[in-house]
């Protein structure tokens, strides 16, 4: 008796903190060795801190890579080849695509080298070092230096700090805030541009679910595709040329054939992009009560439209696919992200635990009042970020005028900018419905005019007759008459055309707004938050030093987050096993939806249970879930054993955890991983591309 009061005492103690629950963290690969391979080990981790990074000699973190700007890739040969999600990939498979061509709808193999189709503007960066440069950073800072200054002295070490590390080399470096700048990191990394598509499985299998399974368990998404990271002969980062060679990685991973049970150890090495573990109880109150709600209803309006034109006409399906899906994602995400915190009282838990910060700081004046402060700016902040959502979501939505945009801010119409102008008008027609857009807009304008207070909308803008007025004279609405007027060899008629066209005028009246009215507010109280931050964290560190070990949130930097196979229960009464496997697929397959009509390939090999070597319990497993802690940017990142052999490729989490960028709750939080073998069979059996399978290493 007594001891349970104890334990749920204790427990609502620690609940009520923004503290460390098991498996939550998203650690940094260099401070492993100091802080968490004991853990690791004790959790079933079989290799050493250096196994998984060192920068003398290789070790796991050489076979990873930043995809692109926003996901995770790593190497799974010693020639290049690269395995990322099918939505990483998403961008570069649509672009080949073409209704003759339908890579999406039928997948794509290069069946030799010289069919790897190249992608120009996709780069990935491999992590060459990382170092604690906190030091260096805040030479020169003095307990009384005043912010501006402060900031002055940190951008200038900054600089001093990039150039050092990237001087006689050939590499990029970036330093980055963790722990709002009470540390500063340098990141080195090695930038490859020549990156080619190998394969990708029709979106029936790598989209397989659509958006209907996107964020949900149990999930039967073969959710991956592959590409090939070329180099110059010397093995170096080269531009795209017919010459380069595959780049032969310091280190590849090993596939292990050994599957995976409930329980194991696993662990996911990447880049996740951001997280707010420590944000203040009024930001997840503002997100959870106006910022998300108001997100997603503009989503569903611009999704509604979309969507009918996608089923009406295959070319639209195609031409909307990736806007669709990207719009949709995180319209998902934001309605299972409020649920979540509404479910774990998020916003009242941080409040309690302010009050004991505030109790623990009274005799601190460093750090006295910081969380009412915090709270008083956020009431300041919050017309200005309910205004700029507004200006994102909704004026930013309307392509046109993105579109006319970038013609306005063309600082001069040199030939190299018309030819810029030119290729970015190419990519915007051949996936541009004017109709969907029109549409969109006349909607997307009326709730604006609705939700946003006068004083933050441009007056010389009638919201109610903008997409009328605009949509029958812009000349950006059509490819023939932009094409005419780059063509003109009269640049100043060309600048006087594209500032007396309607769209031109209206995105300058609405960015106008916005830089002078909304934007410099909104910055200046975040520069001033931010800086709270700074103290609060600290505060927050010092407070509770020996109680938990905190990590930086995450800033689309290298990360380690450990678990292990794991299932959950999603409500009363049921329990979620922790593996699917093609049972699943085929329960779902329905040929009259076209998220979930299995190619005919794969019910035929279904259908004569024709597995060979990917055969498990006379099935094939598909993906899993774990415990593992990961955010938006850890798509793509390998998910690995304890002997650090590749298992995996993440893509997803489950609904229930959707919250967890703000409150990670170990009971329901899941990342969702493609099964490596799937990818395999998939590879080998229905894309006829097993040839591929001579390259990689495997561990049985
Ligand atoms: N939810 C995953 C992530 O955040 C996968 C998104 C891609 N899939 C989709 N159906 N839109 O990126
Ligand atoms: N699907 C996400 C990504 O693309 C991963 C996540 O948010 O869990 O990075």
């Amino acid at each position: 008796m007594r001891k349970s009061t104890f334990f749920a005492f204790t427990f609502s103690l620690l609940s009520a903190l923004p503290s460390l629950r098991a498996d939550e963290g998203m650690w940094l690969p260099s401070l492993i060795e100091q802080g968490r391979i004991g853990d690791m080990r004790a959790k079933g981790f079989r290799l050493t801190a250096q196994d998984l990074y060192s920068v003398n000699q290789a070790s796991l973190k050489d076979a990873i890579v930043r995809f692109g700007s926003g996901c995770t890739g790593e190497l799974i040969s010693d020639q290049g080849l690269l395995i990322t999600n099918h939505h990483c990939g998403y961008g570069q498979i649509q672009q080949h695509s073409s209704v003759e061509h339908d890579y999406l709808t039928d997948g794509f193999a290069a069946m030799n080298r010289s069919e790897e189709l190249a992608n120009p503007g996709l780069v990935v960066s491999f992590l060459v070092e990382m170092k604690d440069v906190t030091d260096q950073i805040l030479r020169g800072v003095k307990a009384g230096t005043d912010e501006t200054e402060r900031t002055k002295i940190i951008d200038k070490n900054k600089k001093t700090v990039v150039r050092k590390a990237t001087a006689g080399n050939h590499y990029k470096a970036s330093v980055e805030a963790l722990y709002y700048g009470n540390q500063y990191f340098l990141f080195v990394y090695e930038v490859f541009e020549d990156v080619r598509l190998v394969f990708a499985p029709p979106s029936s299998v790598g989209k397989f679910g659509g958006d209907t399974d996107n964020w949900m368990w149990p999930r039967h998404t073969g959710d991956f595709s592959i590409f090939r990271v070329y180099a110059g002969k010397d093995n170096k980062p080269a531009p795209y040329s017919p010459d380069n060679v595959p780049y032969v990685p310091k280190k590849s991973f090993t596939i292990s054939l050994k599957g995976i049970e409930e329980g194991d150890f696993t662990f996911v090495y990447g880049f996740p992009g951001r997280t707010y573990q420590y944000l203040h109880s009024e930001a997840v109150r503002y997100i959870q009560e106006k910022g998300d709600p108001h997100k997603v209803n503009l989503r569903t309006i611009r999704l509604g439209i979309m969507n009918r034109a996608m089923a009406a006409d295959p070319a639209v399906r195609i031409q909307y696919a990736a806007k669709n899906a990207s719009v949709s994602n995180a319209w998902k995400k934001w309605q299972g992200e409020m649920k979540g915190l509404e479910r774990l009282g998020t916003v009242g838990k941080k409040q309690a635990f302010e009050k004991r910060f505030e109790a623990w700081a009274a005799d601190k004046p460093e750090y006295a009042g910081t969380t009412e402060q915090l709270a008083a700016l956020y009431d300041s902040l919050e017309p200005y970020a309910f205004a700029r959502d507004y200006h994102t979501e909704a004026i930013m939505a309307i392509e046109l005028l993105k579109f006319a945009g970038t013609f306005a801010d063309a600082e001069n119409l040199k030939p190299e900018t018309l030819a810029r102008l030119r290729k970015s008008a190419a990519g915007f027609f051949k996936d541009y419905v004017p109709a969907i857009d029109r549409e969109t807009a006349d909607t997307l304008l009326a709730e604006y005019a609705r939700n946003v207070p006068a004083s933050f909308r441009p007056e010389t803008i009638d919201p109610a007759a903008l997409a009328d007025a605009v949509f029958g004279s812009s000349l950006f609405t059509d490819s023939l008459q932009v094409g005419q007027l780059l063509a003109s060899a009269d640049t100043a008629a060309i600048r006087r055309k594209i500032d007396d066209d309607s769209a031109v005028r209206a995105y300058k009246a609405f960015t106008g707004t916005y830089k002078t009215r909304i934007e410099p507010e909104y910055a200046a109280l975040n520069e001033r938050i931010d800086r709270k931050y700074r103290t609060y964290m600290r505060g927050m560190m010092e407070m509770r030093r020996s109680e938990h070990d905190f990590y930086p949130d995450a800033n689309s930097t290298l990360r380690i987050a450990y678990g292990k196979v794991d299932g959950y229960r999603p409500m009363d009464a049921v329990y979620y096993e922790p593996v699917a496997t093609l049972e699943g697929v085929m329960q779902k397959d329905n040929p009259d939806i076209y998220d979930y009509d299995v190619p005919a390939r794969l019910r035929q090999i279904y259908e004569t249970k024709d597995y060979g070597r990917w055969a498990v319990d006379g099935t094939v497993p598909v993906t899993f879930i774990a415990t593992n802690h990961t955010t938006g940017g850890n798509s793509g990142s390998p998910v690995l054993n304890a002997d650090g052999q590749l298992i995996g490729v993440n893509f997803d989490r489950c609904w229930e955890g959707t919250m967890s960028d703000l409150e990670y709750d170990p009971t329901v939080c899941r990342n969702i991983a493609l099964d490596i073998r799937y990818a395999l069979f998939l590879i080998d059996k229905v894309g006829g591309a097993g040839y591929l399978l001579d390259e990689m290493k495997f561990a049985e």
